[in-house]
């Protein structure tokens, strides 16, 4: 076998690498507000398919041999399903969130409880709005922070100060990609190769540049992928976890060397989330 070359360009052989997860299952889910394009009340929710796809999601992450932790669903707090939102573990420390909109607020300190009670805290209770992994991916050295709809770009400089990190800050233009993980897939986060596929469309120009400087051999996606929700997938090094309907992103990632793993989570959408709004990476 071949080995990496590390520009994104001649696969080689992926390595998975195996991940602690913190998942929240939709025992509450359904779609009771509208704080982004995709939610619409009008359309009735199926609680029962909205579990079976989020069970199908937990046990292809078992299979893949990650590990799954299970918070408990707390009622009235329906998006409570995107882990993704509860925070963002990194081995320099743990950040907790602050929701933009108050039907979601509630959520912050469950998740942060948690963190505490299960040996991943301290948490940083933050004083600006940061919607955790949704808004904030680490790769490698980098840490990508989104704004333009929900974190606030304050929240980058105080996350920065709190793990003691460099940020780079993405501006999202697009409503539809509201979260910086609606936009951008983190397909390899290890410091020597890191690698990322991306919507272009999603970021403003100056942004777009600031992406093209860090990865200039990254994945670039069209809008077809973007809008079935495609970039919203979890990767462990090798596989890719992602919607099924995102079919020529899964062929882009095979060319790649990487292993699309389909996962329907299409009653999951109806709140605005995929794969990886679903799944928080504890990294400590
Ligand atoms: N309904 C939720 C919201 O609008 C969906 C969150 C999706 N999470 C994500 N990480 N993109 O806040």
């Amino acid at each position: 076998m071949s080995t990496p070359s590390h520009d994104g360009t001649h696969p080689g052989e992926r390595v998975a690498r195996p991940r602690r997860f913190l998942m929240c299952a939709p025992e509450h889910f359904t779609v009771s507000y509208e704080i982004n394009p995709w939610m619409d009340t009008a359309t009735p929710v199926d609680a029962g398919r909205a579990l079976a796809q989020w069970h199908q999601l937990r046990a292809t992450f078992e299979r893949l041999g990650h590990e799954v932790e299970v918070l408990p669903a707390v009622p009235g707090l329906p998006d409570m399903v995107y882990a993704a939102n509860g925070a963002l573990v990194t081995p320099q420390g743990s950040v907790g969130v602050r929701f933009t909109h108050p039907e979601r607020a509630g959520e912050a300190e469950a998740y942060a409880t948690w963190l505490d009670e299960h040996g991943l805290g301290p948490v940083h209770r933050p004083v600006h709005v940061n919607e955790g992994e949704g808004d904030l991916l680490v790769v490698g050295e980098h840490l990508l922070a989104g704004h333009g709809f929900r974190t606030e770009l304050a929240a980058h400089r105080e996350v920065a100060e709190v793990l003691g990190r460099a940020v780079t800050s993405l501006r999202l233009v697009d409503p539809r990609f509201y979260h910086l993980d609606t936009a951008l897939t983190v397909l390899d986060d290890d410091p020597e190769h890191p690698d990322v596929a991306y919507f272009p469309g999603a970021f403003d120009e100056e942004s777009q540049r600031a992406l093209q400087e860090l990865f200039p051999h990254a994945l670039r996606t069209d809008a077809a992928t973007a809008q079935v929700l495609g970039m919203n997938a979890v990767s462990d090094g090798r596989h890719v976890v992602l919607s099924p309907r995102a079919q020529r992103y899964a062929e882009q990632l095979t060319q790649r060397g990487y292993v699309p793993v389909p996962v329907d989570l299409s009653e999951l959408l109806r709140g605005g989330g995929g794969a990886k709004c679903c799944t928080l990476v504890l990294r400590r």
